[in-house]
């Protein structure tokens, strides 16, 4: 088939995962979100007790889950060992500490494993970090996605603050963190694959930037 690969990386909050769903609806495509993997790794330890400079325990832990990511009705569902803790890997508890864990070289190369299985038979577009530079390194179409750490946050807050007991200055400076993590970090951090187009989306809407993808991918080849 002529199914391509979408690598969509980007900062925390820049709106990646709502214009993944939305590019892989409108191609019928599969939706791949790698942070929904980190972060259940990271629900997962926090349950055991079981610390981001215990790197070997996390890893054997790691080893032993089972994490599956299936279609849902509002988004897809994150499954750890069968059970769906799609609402508990969206905690702040888990936003505090989930950096922390994807540090862990291990840790990494094994999902990054199961990532590249995931987008074998193409027709993914898979979200995350170091999809562009790491994990899809081929993939035909590559977008890096920000926005200012203020407009961010701002999205952010209008999601959740009808649920989260938290303000939009905690919020900002939460984001600033796991940005100042990702980046820093010396396995795979966050950055552009030089292949990468560049999209910020500050002063854009969600359908101009799915659409802009979207022609992206009806231009190549
Ligand atoms: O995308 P999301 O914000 O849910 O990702 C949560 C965290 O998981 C990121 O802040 C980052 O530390 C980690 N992550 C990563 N590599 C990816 C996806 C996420 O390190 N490909």
């Amino acid at each position: 088939s002529g199914n391509i690969n979408i690598a969509i990386d980007g900062p925390a909050g820049a709106g990646k995962s709502t214009i993944a769903r939305r590019v892989a609806e409108a191609l019928a495509y599969v939706y791949v979100d790698t942070g929904a993997m980190y972060r259940a790794v990271t629900w997962y330890m926090l349950l055991k007790g079981i610390e981001p400079e215990e790197d070997q325990k996390v890893l054997q832990t790691a080893q032993n889950m089972v994490i599956e990511l299936k279609p849902g009705v509002d988004g897809q569902k994150v499954l750890v060992n069968g059970e769906d803790v799609s609402d508990q890997i969206r905690s702040l508890a888990v936003n505090a500490k989930v950096s922390r864990y994807a540090q862990i070289e291990g840790l990494r190369n094994l999902l990054v494993t199961l990532q590249r299985q995931m987008a074998l038979r193409k027709g993914v577009v898979m979200d995350g970090r170091d999809i562009g530079t790491t994990v899809l390194p081929d993939a035909e179409v590559k977008v890096f996605m920000t926005a200012s750490v203020q407009e961010r946050a701002r999205r952010r807050y209008n999601e959740i603050k009808d649920t989260a007991a938290i303000t939009l200055e905690q919020l900002e400076h939460d984001i600033a963190e796991r940005d100042r993590l990702d980046e820093q970090r010396e396995i795979s951090p966050l950055r552009q694959a030089e292949d990468a187009e560049f999209l910020d989306t500050t002063n854009m809407s969600l359908s101009e930037v799915t659409d802009a993808i979207i022609s992206m991918c009806r231009t190549y080849g």
